[in-house]
């Protein structure tokens, strides 16, 4: 028994985060790729850490008082582009985040944040570093404007909800049926890291995806980007419900997002690292998974009564919610 438990004990480890984080903010920022800029070209929605402002900067993880997320030591943001309904009338109406069912209740809108090993066929087999203090990255980008090269982005994905449990099939831009319970967008970061750059001009070169699918197997890192980092991954589920007896006569798709997409090809979201300390390394390091995670094993949580509470200050003064006459920033 003993060599056994030995063994076990050398085994690399295999931790796999999956948590929720509440909505932090609605508005026209972007802080990675447009800092400083108020508004910015479209709207966001942001979660995580009460640092997230028009332009940051330094270590988030010790600038931060309080996060959206479960765990109390993540002031990273995670953010993505909002969806709109819009009416055969013209106006245009904010399709609401819906919580993830895999998450305790109580988690207002957000999204669910994924940190897992190199994909979950091969957890443990290798050392998965943490990112570094700075450290950002973008995925996707909003001037894609062809099927093709939306397949291309194999992170990034939608799903038509049966029931908000359903994930496949993963479609590589918007349903263009009513999907029962709503849709999911999925959003995969690349997770091979150059080992020197903490951003890059386009805030995508520093970082290598081997990821083909979803959480399905992943090759090796290439020798440009040899450093396997944590596999980042967001879902959002938006309720398309009370859209149903909106739809137009013709059946096309009703639903944009918020740059006035409605193939969803230019679908994209932004991260900015902020765990305190060596948390995120502590927690990658352990063989945790999922909500086994929190209570300090290793990782301190909150309740999500706890989470709704934080927030930051709307910069932009403009309605992002009800029914509009154009997509916030889009006049045209
Ligand atoms: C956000 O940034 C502005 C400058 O752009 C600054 O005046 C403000 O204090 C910052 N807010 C917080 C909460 O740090
Ligand atoms: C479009 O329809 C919605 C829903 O009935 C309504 O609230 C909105 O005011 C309409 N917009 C215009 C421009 O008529």
């Amino acid at each position: 028994m003993k060599w056994y438990s030995l063994a076990l004990l050398a085994a690399p480890s295999q931790a796999a985060l999956r948590f929720g984080c509440s909505t932090l903010s609605i508005q026209r920022l972007d802080p990675l790729v447009e800092p400083g800029r108020i508004p910015s070209a479209h709207v966001h929605q942001i979660v995580g850490g009460n640092t997230f402002n028009a332009t940051m900067s330094g270590d988030l993880g010790e600038q931060g008082t309080c996060t959206t997320c479960t765990f109390t030591e993540d002031f990273s943001n995670y953010w993505t582009a909002v969806m709109y309904f819009k009416h055969t009338n013209g106006s245009y109406k904010r399709v609401q985040i819906m919580e993830n069912d895999a998450l305790p209740a109580g988690i207002n809108g957000g999204m669910t944040v994924y940190y897992t090993q190199q994909d979950f066929n091969s957890n443990g087999n290798q050392k998965i570093t943490a990112f570094k203090p700075g450290f950002r990255m973008t995925v996707g980008s909003p001037t894609t404007d062809s099927l093709s090269a939306a397949k291309g982005h194999v992170g990034l994905r939608f799903v038509c909800l049966d029931t908000k449990s359903t994930r496949f099939p993963e479609l590589p831009d918007f349903p263009t049926k009513k999907c029962k319970r709503g849709i999911m967008t999925v959003h995969h970061f690349p997770s091979c890291w150059d080992g020197k750059n903490l951003d890059s001009p386009d805030h995508q070169s520093h970082m290598y995806n081997t990821a083909k699918e979803a959480f399905s197997p992943a090759g090796p890192c290439p020798s440009s980007h040899p450093i396997r980092m944590p596999q980042v991954a967001y879902e959002t589920l938006w309720d398309t419900t009370p859209f149903d007896n909106m739809w137009p006569a013709d059946g096309s798709n009703p639903f944009v997002l918020s740059f006035g997409d409605n193939k969803g090809y230019g679908t994209h979201a932004d991260y900015v690292f902020g765990w305190k300390g060596d948390s995120l390394q502590r927690a990658m390091d352990s063989s945790c998974m999922f909500q086994a995670c929190e209570n300090g094993k290793p990782l301190k949580s909150q309740t999500p009564a706890q989470m709704n509470k934080c927030s930051v200050k709307t910069l932009v003064n403009e309605p992002t919610d009800g029914w509009l006459k154009e997509l916030p920033g889009m006049n045209m």
